[in-house]
């Protein structure tokens, strides 16, 4: 059965398919609808729900924990799962990676990254104000993430509001020294505050993988020139 949304549904063209289907219940890799048949949920929600839906897990700790705290402010204030999450997550990343900053999704988190970066060099007196960013990839919807993403028809509309960034050709196979060239020429003016990429797969952008030599070599020429290396892995 299909259900008329009064909802503005993301990515979807409510033109062509005034309605959609309505989800009832979720069930390990399965959506339920209405009518009682299911779906495979084969993109995982796009790609969120790794573990599979309602992992007893997952809702067993969802549960404890909103059994005893639901939101909090978090300016000045933390809680244990917070601190034990970081923890975790500080404990798996490279050294010298001592700081975690939570965000909302993708686009706020790349958001979250371009403003540290710009404000950390404002803080230290020396002001680059320039993003580095490589062709094809994709980093979220809202102005700041389109900005540094590749320019097509689902930003056109934008444009006027979009800020320019220098742009790295994507590192194809063969063609990854004229990557590594063009970023160490950008780099020459200490302008650029950060590079941002997505590490090794350009999921958006259709799948476009480079290795991870290639990366460790935009990484090089980054801290040679004292720019700013952001990886976003959100998907
Ligand atoms: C690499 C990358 N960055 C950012 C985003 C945006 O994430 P969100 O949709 O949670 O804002 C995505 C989403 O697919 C992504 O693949």
């Amino acid at each position: 059965m299909m259900t008329q949304s009064r909802v503005w549904h993301p990515f979807t063209q409510h033109a062509l398919e005034p309605a959609i289907p309505e989800i009832v219940l979720t069930e390990g890799a399965y959506l339920h609808k209405t009518d009682g048949s299911r779906i495979l949920d084969a993109i995982s929600s796009w790609w969120v729900v790794t573990h599979g839906h309602r992992h007893p897990r997952i809702m067993k700790a969802i549960e404890t924990t909103a059994s005893r705290l639901d939101q909090i402010i978090f300016a000045g204030f933390t809680h244990e799962p917070a601190q034990r999450l970081a923890e975790a997550l500080v404990d798996l990343a490279p050294p010298g990676l001592d700081w975690v900053f939570y965000s909302d999704s993708g686009s706020t988190s790349v958001e979250v990254a371009l403003k540290m970066a710009l404000g950390y060099f404002r803080n230290i007196g020396a002001p680059r104000s320039r993003i580095v960013v490589m062709e094809h990839s994709y980093h979220g919807d809202t102005i700041g993430t389109m900005s540094v993403g590749a320019r097509g028809v689902f930003n056109a509309a934008y444009e006027p509001l979009l800020f320019e960034v220098d742009t790295v050709p994507f590192a194809a196979a063969g063609r990854e020294q004229e990557t590594l060239d063009r970023f160490e020429a950008i780099s020459l003016d200490r302008r650029a505050a950060a590079l941002i990429v997505e590490p090794l797969v350009l999921g958006a952008g259709g799948m476009l993988m480079y290795p991870a030599w290639v990366l460790s070599e935009l990484k090089k020429i980054a801290e040679a020139s004292g720019t700013l290396l952001i990886a976003d892995d959100s998907d």
